[in-house]
């Protein structure tokens, strides 16, 4: 019989649909000694929380999330808003000894971020950051490659994250939808919201990062603001471009926009070692390109792993269906819930912590820094 664990979610937007369905997921294809139960959501518009808990099956709802906090019955506390949100939520969630899953970017600043991670260490309560695309099976897969050390010594990496949705001068900032817009609410723009995930992954599979040099640009300078009615100076990047060089001497160069037309979500990354270099592409998730410079010239070119093999070949892949076919987006978020609960279970912490999540929140404050002063900056030096 699985030991209960009572969430309560903060948020029914986008990020609380993908974590109410891995909730209600999870215990169907892993093993684990945690059930959760869907006991509480809380989100801004009343009948909005009533509808959202009568379709995902939450016990309640409301619209204020000190309640959620308050609340002795709740074990974990899910934080799905935005950005501006997640410092205080998370600092009450920890003084109240709860477990926390709080969505990226940790923080809007370092600031903020390393108070974050100051409560959760004294509360000693476990925490976990929504970098799900670690979880992606070929992304992980990727992580390994690297750590076996097959593409030998690392000399390169490359990651872009490409979106065209507001090029148009007509979308507001702030509000419901459009809140990534206004700098108030998201702390920055493709800085925080898209590269931070490729920081993320970046850092997870090659190391950290200790010096960067950015340019940044905001396109559209003025927008009309969703809540004043006001048309105001937009202070997020809406394009973000940066090289860096990794602690492995390895050289990196990420881009970042909500500018390239045809572009819903293109996340690549592309690493380049002595013997071997991979490539991977979020349209084609369960796809990892390997290219190995030891293959027989004859034979030598790109292979494409399809990565749905079980016995252990492929991560995550044996608690699905059967080999060859594949998973998609969503699975991302159950095996984040599904490896958050197992260290619950055997008391072991699971990345990205508070504290790994804050080595990202840096690299993005000295990416915003270098573009503003238009010089390198070192990543240990900022916040
Ligand atoms: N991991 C990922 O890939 C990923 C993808 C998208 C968003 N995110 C992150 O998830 C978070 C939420 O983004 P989203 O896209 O789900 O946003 P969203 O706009 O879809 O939903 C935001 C939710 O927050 C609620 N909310 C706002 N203010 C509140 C308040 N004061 N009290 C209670 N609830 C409040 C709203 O009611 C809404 O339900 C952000 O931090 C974002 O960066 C992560």
């Amino acid at each position: 019989m699985a030991k209960t664990l009572n969430v309560g979610l903060i948020g029914y937007g986008f990020m609380g649909r993908t974590h109410s369905n891995a909730y209600r997921k999870v215990n169907n294809f892993f093993d684990l000694e945690y059930r959760p139960v869907l006991k509480t959501v809380c989100g801004l518009v009343e009948e909005e929380a009533k509808a959202f808990a009568e379709k995902w099956g939450y016990e309640s709802y409301g619209t204020n999330w000190r309640q959620v906090i308050e609340d002795p019955n709740i074990d974990l506390v899910d934080i799905c808003v935005p950005n501006n949100l997640h410092a205080e939520i998370a600092i009450a969630a920890a003084e109240a000894g709860k477990a926390i899953l709080c969505e990226k970017p940790l923080a809007l600043n370092v600031a903020q971020g390393k108070q974050m991670v100051e409560a959760v260490e004294k509360a000693g309560v476990a925490n976990l950051v929504s970098f799900n695309y670690r979880r992606v099976p070929a992304v992980t897969l990727a992580k390994i490659l690297i750590e076996e050390g097959r593409l030998g010594k690392i000399f390169h990496y490359r990651a872009n994250f490409l979106q065209d949705w507001t090029i148009s001068a007509d979308v507001p900032q702030g509000g419901m939808a459009t809140w990534r817009l206004d700098v108030k609410a998201a702390g920055s723009g493709v800085t925080g919201d898209l590269l931070a995930h490729c920081i993320d992954t970046a850092m997870w599979q090659n190391g950290p990062i200790t010096q960067v040099n950015a340019t940044t640009e905001t396109f559209v300078k003025q927008r009309k603001h969703a809540e004043t009615g006001k048309v105001e100076p937009v202070g997020i990047d809406d394009a973000c471009i940066f090289m860096c060089r990794f602690e492995n001497g390895s050289l990196g160069n990420f881009e970042s926009t909500r500018y390239a037309r045809g572009h819903k979500a293109l996340y690549t990354f592309e690493v380049n070692g002595e013997h071997a270099s991979i490539a991977w592409d979020l349209h084609d998730l369960h796809r990892l390109s390997w290219f190995d410079h030891r293959d027989e010239g004859k034979l030598r070119g790109w292979r494409s792993i399809h990565v749905t093999d079980h016995g252990g070949e492929h991560p995550y892949m044996d608690k699905w269906w059967v080999p060859g076919l594949q998973i998609g987006y969503e699975h991302t978020f159950v095996h984040q819930i599904a490896d958050f609960l197992e260290g619950l279970a055997e008391g072991e912490t699971v990345h990205p912590t508070f504290a790994d999540a804050l080595e990202t929140q840096k690299v993005c404050e000295a990416v915003l820094l270098s573009a503003r002063e238009g010089r390198w900056v070192d990543v240990q030096s900022v916040g």
